[in-house]
């Protein structure tokens, strides 16, 4: 259709998945481990293969994480005087009459949700690592669960925000994680800077 404007390309999408799918059967087997879930177990089908999931989705998560540094790291170091707006009007989410300054190809909401889950998923993706190698250093092993413990809470607080975010609270949003286009209109709303930084 040509009243729509592309968001995101196939890498995007396809690494948004990994990111998804990764991180949801790491929270399964994470909780599997936490509270010692048989129903866990009989999920993955015993507790070495959970064990064995739980490794190696953790390492497409990593990868994952990695390369959405390149789409989404410069945009949300990028921070300004707009931002500062959206963030003294709550990004227009408490009040229908709030005039949100224009907003980059993410807004300031997203931007300040980028940088922490980027901080947090590579401690938890670290301390994993330390957990997964480093098993003789008694002091290690322990700071490493620590830090697996402290982000997994962040986590698994943080995302099921986002998944509201990106689908009943903002109608239209989902659609970027399926197609990567949005109506040229949807995105001037939104998206004001970055559409007309787009020639629109
Ligand atoms: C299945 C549930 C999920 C839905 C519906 C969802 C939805 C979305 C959408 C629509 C975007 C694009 C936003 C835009 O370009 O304006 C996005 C971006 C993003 N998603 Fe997800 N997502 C989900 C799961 C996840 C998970 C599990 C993670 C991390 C483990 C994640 C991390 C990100 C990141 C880092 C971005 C880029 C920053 C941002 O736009 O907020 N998403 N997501």
């Amino acid at each position: 259709m040509s009243n729509m404007i592309r968001k995101a390309g196939p890498f995007e999408i396809v690494n948004h998945w990994a990111l998804a799918i990764s991180f949801f059967a790491l929270v399964l087997s994470g909780f599997g481990f936490l509270f010692h879930l048989e129903q866990m177990n009989a999920l993955f089908g015993s507790f070495s293969r959970m064990r064995f999931i739980h490794n190696w989705a953790g390492v497409i998560f990593m990868v994952s994480l990695f390369l959405t540094m390149f789409t989404y790291l410069p945009v949300s170091l990028r921070l300004g005087s707009d931002d500062i707006g959206w963030i003294l009007k709550a990004g227009g989410y408490l009040s229908k009459k709030a005039v949100v300054p224009p907003q980059d190809i993410i807004n300031t909401g997203q931007k300040l949700y980028y940088l922490v889950f980027l901080l947090t998923g590579s401690a938890i993706s670290a301390s994993g690592l330390g957990i997964w190698f480093i098993a003789g250093v008694k002091k290690w092993v322990l700071i490493s669960h620590l830090v697996h413990n402290i982000s997994f809470d962040l986590l698994v607080t943080i995302i099921p925000l986002h998944i509201y975010l990106g689908t009943l609270a903002n109608p239209g949003t989902f659609r970027i994680m399926v197609y990567g286009t949005v109506p040229l209109e949807w995105a001037r709303k939104r998206h004001e800077k970055w559409v007309r930084r787009m020639g629109y």
